[in-house]
């Protein structure tokens, strides 16, 4: 999925009277610099609804998201899921274009879409719900325990997801508000959860970000557009209704911020085995200059720690590696000042049980990142690929 940039006149543009025909370009013509991204522009930006995938995941991670996740009500069947995802696959078509849903009762704030993405996801329960628990991918499963979580089932599971990504928060708010009243005669909000990245243009570049612990992260994701991203993310084995989705492992990550400030830049660096400056790795100069593993110090020790975060994660096959979109969250400060934040950690794979656990079980055994990360929720959900103008999302496993 690419973004697109409608027409150059938009209505909100009209109305707010700032673009002539020819827009910034006329503009930048007139002052004789470069053409400059105006807000207008930004929030103008759309990313198609409509595809072979469904956006939000391959799309370059808009600064805001909203993760909700639904309980079904006791007695939704087949047929009660099949009128809830056409309602909300409309929904999400109209808003994501920048068009209100229907009986929308605030439609301007549907004006600026603002690149706005809304990603369904499927939890273990519902495939029992629609009696299809023939067709739920085998590793679509609560994670086993792992001895570093810290769970709290407010955080925890979850029926129906709806992923809200947008470059701008109220658009956000917006879109969750008309999905969550649309739901509401099936399902009950689970839990919420909100999280940010650099705003549009800032240090984020579309795949990585300066997260909250101050590293840059991202670096050695599978690169979205590539043949090696297809061949992690978009399942093309396993149930057939799912070829085209995947699979989201969605776990909310504490940063143990007060002893993170308290070590030094070194320790920082060998916990993750990267440069906090550049997020170079420590056998390296530039960012994606590929960490060397064998590298030893003139003491004959790994320059790169095998216990570093990067070298426990690290795998050789390319059809085994995640690819992760995490957002940071940063909830009021208890009263004494102590930070709760950390990560929303989105992970995307083909399949669970053959790429996430694996590398998941490695940092639970030994990772030197876990000192100061402590998972606090957790919940799977398949993604079903997209659909058509005119089809809905999950029309393969409900019709
Ligand atoms: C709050 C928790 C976490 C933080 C702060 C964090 C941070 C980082 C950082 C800074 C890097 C190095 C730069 C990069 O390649 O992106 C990295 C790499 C990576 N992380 Fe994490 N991470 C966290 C949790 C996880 C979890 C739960 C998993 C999967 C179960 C994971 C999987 C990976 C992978 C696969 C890599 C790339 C390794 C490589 O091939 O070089 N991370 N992470």
């Amino acid at each position: 999925m690419t973004d697109r940039t409608p027409a150059p006149v938009s209505r909100r543009a009209l109305l707010a009277g700032a673009l002539t025909v020819g827009g910034t370009a006329a503009v930048a013509a007139c002052s004789g610099s470069e053409p400059k991204a105006s807000t207008v522009d930004l929030g103008a930006q759309m990313v198609p609804f409509h595809g072979v995938h469904q956006a939000g995941i391959e799309t370059p991670p808009q600064a805001h998201a909203a993760f909700v996740a639904l309980t079904l009500n006791t007695g939704v069947d087949r047929a009660a899921l099949r009128r809830l995802m056409r309602l909300l696959t409309d929904d999400a078509a109209r808003l994501t274009q920048g068009t209100p849903p229907l009986a929308d009762g605030q439609p301007e704030l549907a004006d600026i879409p603002a690149r706005l993405t809304v990603t369904f996801g499927f939890g273990p329960a519902l495939f029992d719900a629609a009696g299809r628990t023939d067709r739920r991918p085998e590793t679509l499963q609560p994670l086993p325990p792992f001895a570093i979580d810290k769970l709290q089932p407010r955080w925890c599971g979850g029926d129906l997801l709806l992923q809200i990504c947008a470059d701008d928060p109220v658009t956000v708010a917006h879109a969750q508000r008309m999905l969550v009243k649309d739901a509401r005669a099936f399902a009950a909000v689970r839990w919420v959860q909100r999280g940010f990245r650099r705003g549009r243009g800032m240090q984020d570049d579309g795949v990585t970000q300066r997260n909250i612990l101050g590293q840059v992260d991202g670096t050695a994701n599978p690169p979205p557009g590539t043949g090696v991203f297809a061949g992690a993310v978009w399942s093309d084995d396993g149930p057939a209704w799912l070829h085209g989705g995947t699979t989201l492992v969605l776990r909310r990550i504490r940063a143990e911020l007060e002893t993170w400030d308290a070590a030094d830049t070194a320790g920082k660096e060998f916990a993750v085995g990267r440069r906090l400056a550049d997020g170079a790795p420590l056998t390296g100069r530039r960012e994606h200059d590929p960490l060397d593993l064998a590298a030893k110090t003139a003491n004959g020790f790994p320059v790169i720690s095998e216990f570093s975060h990067a070298a426990r994660a690290h795998v050789l096959d390319d059809r085994q590696r995640i690819f992760r979109r995490p957002y940071n969250y940063d909830e009021p400060p208890a009263a004494d000042g102590t930070a709760d934040a950390g990560l929303i950690f989105a992970a995307y794979q083909r399949d669970i049980g053959a790429q996430f656990l694996p590398i998941q079980r490695n940092l639970a055994e030994a990772d030197l990142l876990n000192d100061w990360t402590t998972p606090i929720g957790s919940a799977v959900f398949a993604v079903p690929p997209g659909c058509a103008p005119g089809g809905w999302i999950g029309q393969g496993l409900l019709d």
